[in-house]
């Protein structure tokens, strides 16, 4: 049998879910039943979410369609669904059975969606080993991104999150650049500034280096050349209207935390991150204005 989604953020709730479950009821799926997910980030999650939960737990097979998916959403065992404005607010931790990585679904996928996947790859060139930085240098007109980096990219998320499957430690890393990107891709999801999950991640990573230099005494230069590699591949997005005190109340919900205080992962250098980092809203507020001020910045962008 079939079960058909409608594609969107938006619609990672828990109405899909109880759609997803009763079908899975009207066509009598039993406890021997398998969900197989086809489709992004958003399909990958709220499947296995379903998956877990019916009968207390059916298996499932992951099979991403989008670059992010693949390199990111649909390998780790986390699943789940947005709640009451919040991102992943409602889930379980749950391994598919397998993951099948099929390179033919990017031929269709629009530029965008490829960026929002690029932007998690690079991502590890902060956290994991400066190389993945070289990823967006990779693209050719008929290959938008070399498959060698999606395959390190799998590889090194694999590596991190099973050796800390629950999220208690190492496995934090991955959030470089979230705690911000998280909260402004949470706060434009019903706007019509909507952005990808990956975009939030792009945008994330310039505030990350900023808090990165201020507490950890990162390198500025490092900070220099990641945003010469934001402005060359991901969009000038205009945060003008975004509320800084929003987008502080949506970070204290973020599940990272504890206590009340706003952790963040940040970097020492290259391939050295530091997580569980406590930072003083003030400071939260002066990295969001130094992102703002960089998207703002007329003659840097030359337009
Ligand atoms: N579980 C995790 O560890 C984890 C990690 C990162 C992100 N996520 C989640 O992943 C989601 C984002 O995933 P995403 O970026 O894949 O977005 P998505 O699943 O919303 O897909 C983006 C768009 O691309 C379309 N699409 C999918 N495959 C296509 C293809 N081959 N060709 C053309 N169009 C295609 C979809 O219909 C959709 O419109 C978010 O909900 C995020 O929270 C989860």
């Amino acid at each position: 049998m079939r079960i058909v989604i409608p594609a969107g953020e938006r619609h990672k709730n828990i109405e899909t879910v109880q759609y997803i479950w009763s079908q899975l009821i009207e066509n009598q799926a039993d406890r021997k039943s398998l969900l197989i997910n086809v489709g992004g980030g958003m399909v990958t999650d709220i499947g296995g979410f379903a998956a877990s939960c019916y009968q207390r737990g059916i298996d499932f097979v992951n099979i991403p369609t989008t670059l992010l998916g693949m390199i990111d959403a649909s390998i780790g065992g986390k699943t789940g669904i947005d709640f009451q404005g919040l991102k992943n607010q409602i889930g379980v931790f749950a391994q598919p059975l397998a993951v099948l990585i099929l390179f033919e679904f990017l031929a269709t996928l629009p530029k965008r969606e490829l960026l929002s996947g690029l932007a998690e790859i690079i991502k590890y060139g902060f956290i994991v080993d400066k190389e993945f930085l070289g990823a967006h240098l990779s693209a050719t007109p008929t290959n938008p991104i070399n498959h060698t980096w999606i395959l390190k990219a799998i590889e090194s998320k694999d590596e991190i999150t099973s050796k800390d499957t629950n999220e208690t430690g190492l496995r934090k890393i991955l959030n470089f650049g979230h705690t911000i990107g998280h909260a402004i891709e949470t706060y434009l999801i019903d706007t019509q500034k909507n952005i990808t999950h990956g975009e939030g991640v792009a945008l994330g990573m310039v505030s990350a280096l900023y808090l990165s230099e201020k507490y950890l005494n990162l390198d500025h230069q490092i900070t220099l050349y990641y945003k010469e590699i934001y402005r060359q591949n991901f969009n000038r997005i205009d945060l003008n209207d975004v509320p800084v005190e929003k987008l502080l109340e949506i970070m204290r919900h973020d599940k990272k935390n504890q206590g009340g205080d706003i952790r963040f992962v940040l970097i020492e250098d290259y391939g050295k991150p530091v997580y569980d980092v406590v930072v003083k809203p003030e400071d939260i507020v002066d990295s969001i204005t130094y992102l703002i001020d960089y998207l703002n910045d007329a003659d840097y962008w030359g337009k």
